[in-house]
């Protein structure tokens, strides 16, 4: 999928009335198929420019274009079919706890699933092999028919991005994916997610804290500080002395440990999503 925003603004739902957007008047392209990293200290606007790329939130100004459509400009059924094309992973997964993880995994199918076969998929998993296959992929295969409410913080994230390979997008959008995963794990996780993507010749849009993360995996990184596109640049081009600048009075973050995960009663912010 091709995104192209136009002096895009917004935020976030809960903030108040009147007050500064959280991403300020955005202008990038991203190609079909392109992989790009969104960098940045904490509060930039990273999460909300997803979710404008996710049409859950609409710009207070400016434009979103997905393949060339403005997804607050068309009617309600082609709206529903744009966002079936896409999968966002929030960084908290919205896991029901009682659900086996398989089933967890397999509501990455739903969207390209007719209604009958999706309700029979949340009683009796019809595609336990692709599943496992998924979970494979992020080393959790053993807790296919675990329930969700028994997994780590960790596990369940894992769980989160095993839906995005049964997935048929053709645009990923993925918040923080290794905020809760060890080195080793997130290396793993990278690998998967950034070839995921490219075997449907997907477009893929993370955000991550891992700066050494970003520059590793993907060819683009977009800095942003205060809402606010700091640099667009080749991965190789980044060097250390424009991240200091990005990342300012917030030099901790650059150098320091991801964010630890919300705990979990945590209630995240209601995000439209078609059941993934
Ligand atoms: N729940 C909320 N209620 C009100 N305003 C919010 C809320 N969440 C975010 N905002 C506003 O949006 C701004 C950008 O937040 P956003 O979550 O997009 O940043 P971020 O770059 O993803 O940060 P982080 O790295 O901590 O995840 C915040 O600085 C805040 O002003
Ligand atoms: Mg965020």
């Amino acid at each position: 999928m091709k995104i192209n925003l136009q002096e895009c603004s917004g935020r976030h739902p809960a903030a108040r009335p009147g007050s500064a957007p959280a991403v300020k008047n955005l202008n990038f392209e991203v190609a079909l198929g392109e992989q790009v990293a969104v960098i940045g200290p904490s509060g930039a606007g990273k999460t909300t420019l997803l979710h404008l790329l996710a049409c859950a939130l609409q710009p207070t100004s400016g434009r979103v274009l997905l393949n060339g459509v403005s997804p607050w400009s068309v009617g309600k059924g082609e709206l529903t079919q744009l966002r079936q094309s896409l999968f966002l992973a929030p960084q908290v997964p919205p896991l029901p706890p009682r659900q086996r993880v398989v089933t967890s995994v397999l509501a990455g199918q739903l969207p390209n699933m007719g209604l009958w076969r999706s309700l029979r998929s949340l009683f009796y998993p019809v595609d336990i092999p692709a599943a496992h296959a998924a979970l494979l992929q992020f080393d959790l295969a053993e807790k296919i028919f675990e329930r969700v409410d028994r997994l780590s913080g960790g596990e369940r994230q894992r769980v989160g991005l095993a839906r995005g390979a049964v997935s048929n997008a053709s645009l990923f959008l993925i918040d923080e994916p290794l905020s809760a995963l060890d080195p080793a794990r997130a290396d793993q996780a990278m690998v998967s997610i950034t070839r995921m993507a490219r075997e449907r010749n997907s477009t893929l849009v993370a955000t991550l804290h891992q700066v050494e993360m970003a520059l590793k995996y993907f060819p683009r990184i977009l800095g942003m500080r205060e809402g606010e596109l700091m640099f667009d640049l080749p991965a190789a081009e980044v060097t250390q002395d424009i991240l200091t600048k990005l990342y300012d009075q917030h030099l901790d973050e650059l150098t320091g440990p991801a964010p630890d995960l919300p705990p979990l009663d945590f209630k995240p912010a209601p995000v439209v999503m078609q059941c993934r």
